[in-house]
């Protein structure tokens, strides 16, 4: 398929590429690089020899995503632009809103102009909010605890609108829980800027030097340890998904959602202790206070994309913690290295 990739020079994006590449689909990326790098589309084409068209841009200028869209005429859309840092979301809710909603509502008027009727959306484990029970089923009750989390769950109300008004419409949102790791090749991974925020790229950081020690943020939580759980999923398994999704979206119309993790949670304290098997030293961590706004546990029931898409996570906790250390100690300094 010809496939429009808002957002492919980001770690999800970048990883997806390859595998749409790899599958033989068509790719064209809009990207405004201003939390990828074009350096990670390079490595896209030097490990899939694909033709990959590149377009730098920002998915809220509906002209230019129009222009785009109507060359390039793609047979499905899946867009990944946006901003996710959920502490600056509160700081910056009016970007976050015009990025999230406003860049989706954009995408979605060059879409109709290009006569595209299919979206892959990501979406976020965070629409879910406080758990009322676990594992998170796509029936879960959705409260988002975020401005982040909020920009979400509006893009996917208005995908699942838009979808109701056109019936040859198709989208798939994909809710993510906590993608981790790196392609094989360790030639892309994710590269964070400024202090990460999130675990494992954090703990990436941890194992070349460049941060002292890992902050294990809260160890008296109603967890085996007392550390949080999470349902964490190796960014190809994740990639993979959206191939799956594809698929999905030639064959039927209306909007579906799913949850993508791998069903299975784990503590900051065993993510502490694979990345330091890959790593193969122990890394040194000093417990703190809970972070505010976390919430102990979260997994995903992930029964729906195994049953209708076909899909299931396929690589386990060392294979996120190698991949990662891969990436991580052949590239200490990310795409500027
Ligand atoms: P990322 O920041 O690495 O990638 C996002 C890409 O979008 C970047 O290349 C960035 O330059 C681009 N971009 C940002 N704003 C843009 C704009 N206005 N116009 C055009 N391009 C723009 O993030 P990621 O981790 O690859 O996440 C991809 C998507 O998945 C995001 O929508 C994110 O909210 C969602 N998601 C991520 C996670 C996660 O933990 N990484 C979890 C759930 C959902
Ligand atoms: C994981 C665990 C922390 C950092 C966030 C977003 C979510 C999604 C993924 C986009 C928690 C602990 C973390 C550190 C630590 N993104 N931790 N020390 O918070 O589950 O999810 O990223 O959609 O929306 O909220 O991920 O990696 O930040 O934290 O102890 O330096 O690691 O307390 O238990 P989180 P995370």
């Amino acid at each position: 398929m010809r496939v429009l990739v808002t957002g492919g020079a980001g770690y999800i994006g970048s990883h997806t590429l390859v595998e749409l590449l790899g599958q033989g689909h068509q790719a064209c990326v809009v990207d405004s690089f201003l939390n990828g790098s074009p350096r990670a589309l390079d490595r896209v084409r030097e490990l899939t020899n694909g033709g990959l068209e590149v377009h730098e841009g920002d998915v809220r200028d509906t002209a230019f995503l129009t222009r785009v869209a109507i060359a390039f005429r793609p047979e499905a859309v899946i867009h990944f632009a946006g901003l996710k840092a959920v502490g600056d979301s509160g700081a910056r809710p009016v970007e976050y809103y015009d990025v999230n909603v406003g860049g989706t509502l954009s995408l979605l008027r060059a879409m109709e102009a290009s006569d595209c009727g299919r979206i892959i959306f990501s979406s976020s484990a965070t629409v879910y909010g406080e758990p009322v029970y676990l594992p998170y089923d796509e029936a879960h009750p959705l409260k988002p605890t975020s401005v982040y989390g909020q920009t979400k769950l509006m893009a996917e109300i208005l995908l699942t609108d838009w979808a109701k008004a056109r019936p040859e419409a198709s989208v798939m949102l994909l809710r993510y829980f906590n993608p981790v790791g790196a392609h094989a090749s360790g030639r892309i991974g994710e590269d964070p800027r400024g202090v990460p925020d999130n675990l494992m790229p954090f703990l990436a950081q941890v194992a070349t030097g460049q941060r002292d020690r890992l902050r294990v943020f809260g160890n008296d939580y109603p967890t085996p340890d007392g550390t949080g759980i999470r349902d964490y999923i190796h960014v190809v398994d994740l990639a993979r998904a959206h191939v799956a999704a594809l698929g999905r979206a030639e064959a039927v119309t209306g909007a579906e959602v799913y949850n993508i993790g791998t069903g299975r949670g784990y503590s900051v304290m065993e993510m502490l202790a694979a990345f330091s098997r890959a790593v193969g030293r122990d890394l040194p961590h000093e417990i703190m206070p809970r972070r505010q706004g976390d919430i102990a546990e979260m997994q995903a029931d992930c029964a729906k994309a195994a049953g209708v898409l076909g899909w299931r996570a396929q690589y386990d906790i060392d294979d996120m913690a190698g991949s990662l250390w891969g990436w991580q100690s052949a590239n200490p300094t990310g795409y500027d290295g």
